[in-house]
């Protein structure tokens, strides 16, 4: 394993991170026997950058874009959130986009793993931003004076019968013309688009270098924890919210980035 520029002090942009992070994932390569449910533990914090790149197809291009809707919608004075931090991949390009505008970023996860190796890579990355990790349910957040709230592929965690409150806390939080980027995992039907959706998918990770062993313990792994929803009920209930428009920037197989404006 080598060790990454951004532990050793660089600065480098977020759009970068997953390239520089570099102990490939491994973890379902082996036959595991009994698949145990997906959990965002040590082993996954040391081969994340390297997992979510190979696994999710667009990561890069829709962090990158985080940071250019941070530019855009990020007001003097307010809070930015970002919701299921993990390493501080939308921070850090939300970071590298605001720089002077005195806003306050709050970047929360209940990882314990991912927030420590998470306050090194930010410590690492110069910045005049004031930043605060928060260790806490995303649940349990008080949003409040927000301009731009990011959950990159988080909500696909949460409890199905939480989301609704989640979603508006957040609307109650941002400020009026608040954007929300909500980035997931989607299901679709009728069941014959599913399935073509999850092959591309799974072809995808096959191009990537996973196995087929690989693709299907963590498939297992990861069911009834990922659970996705469909592009309708994201929309709809964004709409229900009060959200005046909702919408997918960025689709790419069954992986999607919607954009909601208070
Ligand atoms: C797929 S990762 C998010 C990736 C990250 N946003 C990025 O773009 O690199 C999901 C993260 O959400 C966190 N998480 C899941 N459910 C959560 C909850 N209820 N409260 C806080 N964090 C949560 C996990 O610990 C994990 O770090």
């Amino acid at each position: 394993m080598s060790t990454s520029p951004l532990e050793q002090g660089s600065r480098s942009s977020a759009s970068d991170m997953s390239k520089l992070i570099s102990q490939r994932d491994n973890l379902f390569a082996n036959p595991l026997g009994a698949v145990r449910g997906f959990m965002f533990d040590q082993a996954v914090v040391d081969v994340f950058p390297d997992m979510i790149s190979r696994s999710v197809p667009g990561y890069e291009t829709i962090i990158a874009h985080t940071g250019e809707l941070a530019a855009r919608f990020v007001q003097r004075n307010s809070n930015c959130y970002d919701l299921g931090c993990s390493l501080g991949a939308s921070t850090l390009a939300i970071r590298d986009n605001i720089e002077g505008r005195e806003a306050l970023i709050i970047a929360a996860d209940n990882s314990d793993a991912m927030l420590e190796k998470c306050k090194t890579i930010l410590d690492s990355n110069h910045t005049t931003t004031e930043t605060q990790l928060v260790n806490a349910d995303i649940c349990d957040i008080e949003i409040n004076n927000a301009s731009l709230v990011v959950m990159n592929f988080t909500l696909q965690f949460v409890p199905l019968e939480k989301r609704a409150a989640l979603l508006q806390n957040i609307y109650r939080g941002l400020n009026p013309g608040g954007c929300l980027i909500i980035s997931e995992k989607l299901c679709f039907e009728p069941a014959s688009l599913n399935t073509l959706l999850s092959e591309l998918h799974h072809d995808f990770k096959r191009a990537q270098g996973y196995s087929d062993l690989e693709i299907s313990q963590k498939r297992d792994s990861l069911d009834n924890v990922l659970v996705p929803e469909t592009l309708d009920t994201h929309i709809q209930r964004l709409r229900a919210c009060g959200f005046q428009s909702a919408s997918p920037w960025f689709q790419c197989f069954n992986f999607c980035s919607l954009v909601a404006i208070k």
